[in-house]
């Protein structure tokens, strides 16, 4: 399938796999990449800018095809070393970067200098333009749905996907509750030119986190996601544990006056005890709401494969029969 996202990329599927703090390391990329999408470290999860050119150089050793590096800009316990991490992308000759949270407009010349195309994770209209307008070559539109941070706008896929069709440019994909070729087709036929997927991804075998992750997804149904950190201004679709239902009573007890202190232990450096050590209420980890239409963990190739086959035999078969 050719579109314009696969043209940007030099890929063969338009599948992406969004940056996942704990889950992109160069197995998942490595996987995504040579089952034809785009396939994308998180850069933050490795700890200094060192440990993310081995990342990249691991990857390099993995797969031939084009990978990226997931930049996420949000608020964090202390400031990463954003120009260690930028150069360490550059020197590993990474020619792909999705960015994320804040306006990446400062980093954008750094980026653009070495020849790498951004792809900037927006969840409204207004910041996917502002993306396009400091020269981002693509954006990565994430509905209310996403397992992540949905921004504070609450717009799902079926209005916010065809009001950026309208708006923008440059090339976009549907992020947020995408998982099959029913929704690649939806997507496509929304005005995206592919779509980008997380919570899917964690449930295939090459994805580097526990085994109870994976069955906690199989497991989960759409109503087993909550948001959490509203009163932040900074919230985040988790699925639901013990720790989320301890934030929750914090949230309704505290009301305004919570503050991220008050919530420290529930969210501050779990996701390695989530994801690698499989200890599942040891705090909030991000879950879309797409987990309900997870029930099986194959290989990322056999999700690609089958992806992409479904979404042809919709078109082909389905929709063109509606035509007569
Ligand atoms: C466990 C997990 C961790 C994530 N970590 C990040 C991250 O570090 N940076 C980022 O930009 N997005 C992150 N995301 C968001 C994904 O890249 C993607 O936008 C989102 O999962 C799409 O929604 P979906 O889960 O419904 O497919 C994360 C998502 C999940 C599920």
């Amino acid at each position: 399938m050719k579109t314009r996202i696969t043209e940007l990329f030099g890929i063969e599927h338009p599948i992406i796999q969004g940056g996942m703090h704990y889950v992109g390391f160069a197995e998942l990329a490595a996987a995504v990449s040579n089952a034809g999408g785009l396939g994308i470290i998180t850069g933050l999860t490795q700890k200094t800018p060192a440990a993310l050119a081995n990342e990249i150089a691991r990857c390099h050793d993995m797969t031939d095809k084009p990978f990226g590096v997931n930049l996420t800009f949000l608020p964090t316990v202390s400031t990463p070393d954003y120009p260690g991490y930028i150069q360490a992308i550059v020197d590993g000759g990474v020619k792909i970067v999705e960015t994320a949270g804040n306006n990446p407009q400062q980093w954008m010349p750094l980026l653009h200098d070495a020849g790498i195309k951004v792809i900037h994770k927006c969840t409204s209209v207004r910041h996917s333009l502002k993306a396009q307008s400091i020269g981002c070559d693509a954006v990565s539109v994430d509905g209310f749905e996403c397992g992540g941070h949905p921004g504070e706008d609450d717009v799902p896929n079926f209005i916010l996907l065809p009001r950026a069709a309208d708006e923008l440019e440059i090339p976009f994909v549907a992020s947020g509750g995408m998982a099959d070729g029913r929704s690649l087709v939806a997507a496509m036929a929304l005005g995206a030119d592919g779509m980008n997927m997380g919570t899917r991804f964690i449930a295939t075998q090459e994805a580097p986190v526990h085994e109870n992750v994976k069955q906690a997804i199989v497991a989960a149904s759409e109503l087993d996601t909550r948001l959490i950190m509203r009163p932040l201004r900074n919230t985040e679709r988790v699925l639901n544990n013990a720790a989320v239902e301890r934030i929750l009573e914090k949230e309704k007890e505290l009301g305004d006056k919570i503050t991220f202190q008050d919530i420290f232990e529930e969210v501050a450096g779990v996701y390695s005890r989530i994801l690698v050590d499989g200890d599942m209420d040891a705090g909030a980890f991000s879950c879309g709401m797409v987990v309900g239409l997870i029930n099986d963990v194959p290989t990322v190739k056999e999700l690609i494969d089958g992806i992409m086959a479904e979404a042809k035999s919709i078109i082909s078969d389905r929709l063109a029969g509606l035509r007569r």
